[in-house]
């Protein structure tokens, strides 16, 4: 069967730092294909995982490479954020250690149909859960030109985002925004795109705007990962790994807080002064682990 080339990133820092050779339950809150997971549970046979995901097709695939460890790991198709709602199925209070790997995975962007990708042809979807209604297609059709401009500006820290908007509005009207290719095409117009060695395509941040949009990435980490770190026992160590600065931002100012004794005992303890970055070695080997920044915390007795 096919194996897809989705590579976890930052493995080791990732392990060392949620100290997963202890024995216990983890909770993989974005288990994608099951990279970190199935490092822990081969190396660690004292470890018990539950791990989310909001994609169906991830989670398949998840269950059928982590096969040989079905009876230490539970998956299920859930948003993180709602954290507090599935104590049901999470015994928050068993914690050793929690990942958060953000963004999509290899698997996700590879695959046509899911519109991720603006060097794929396929539709303007982008959904991670696909039981969700807000398709890409649907926000560039529906949503006024001052809104899109807002979103490729914030999400996307893009220029000329008027203008961007404008043109999506005109192409609409005529029927001429169907596709990944369509839209990519509409980008390198307005930007008047000529390659060029280490020049990122614009095309990635407007691809990159719409998936926040579209799935409302931002919305919400912060405060659950606040309360993700009350909730858990002392000592849990949680580790997010984030891949753009809008994110990044978002969980250190989470965790900044979370460890300041400003309004009573801190909750938490930095463990990475500065984030943990990839080795040249692992940039060279897996090009898309460039950008992760993963930090990570201890929570307080
Ligand atoms: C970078 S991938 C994780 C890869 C995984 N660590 C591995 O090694 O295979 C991020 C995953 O998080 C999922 N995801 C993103 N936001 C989520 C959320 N709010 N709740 C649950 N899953 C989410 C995505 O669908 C994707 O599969």
């Amino acid at each position: 069967m096919k194996d897809y080339g989705h590579q976890p990133v930052l493995v080791e820092e990732t392990l060392a730092y949620l100290q997963a050779s202890r024995p216990g339950l983890y909770l993989d809150c974005t288990v994608g294909l099951g990279g970190h997971a199935l490092e822990i549970l081969k190396r660690n046979p004292g470890a018990k995982i539950i791990g989310l995901d909001l994609d169906e097709l991830s989670l398949k695939e998840a269950a059928r490479r982590l096969a040989d460890y079905s009876s230490r790991i539970q998956l299920f198709q859930a948003d993180f954020r709602n954290i507090l709602e599935l104590s049901e199925f999470i015994p928050l209070a068993e914690l050793k250690g929690v990942l958060i790997d953000l963004g999509i995975s290899s698997f996700q962007l590879d695959n046509p149909e899911r519109g991720f990708s603006f060097n794929l042809e396929g539709p303007l979807d982008m959904r991670m859960d696909t039981r969700q209604k807000t398709t890409a297609e649907k926000i560039l059709l529906t949503y006024p030109e001052s809104r899109l401009a807002e979103i490729f500006k914030k999400y996307g820290e893009l220029r000329h985002t008027r203008l961007l908007a404008k043109k999506i509005a005109s192409s609409r009207k005529l029927g001429l925004l169907k596709t990944t290719t369509d839209l990519k095409k509409l980008v390198e117009e307005v930007y008047r795109w000529v390659p060029q060695k280490n020049r990122l395509h614009p095309a990635a941040r407007v691809f990159q705007a719409l998936r926040i949009e579209v799935n409302q990435e931002l919305k919400g980490l912060d405060v659950f990962l606040e309360q993700l770190a009350k909730e858990s026992p002392p000592e849990t160590r949680l580790v997010v790994i984030s891949f753009h600065s809008l994110e990044d931002r978002l969980v250190k100012r989470a965790f900044q807080r979370l460890s300041s004794s400003d309004e009573g005992q801190p909750v938490v303890k930095i463990l990475t002064r500065k984030p943990a970055t990839p080795t040249l070695e692992e940039i060279a080997a897996n090009s898309r682990s460039h950008s992760a920044k993963l930090r990570a915390v201890e929570r307080l007795l």
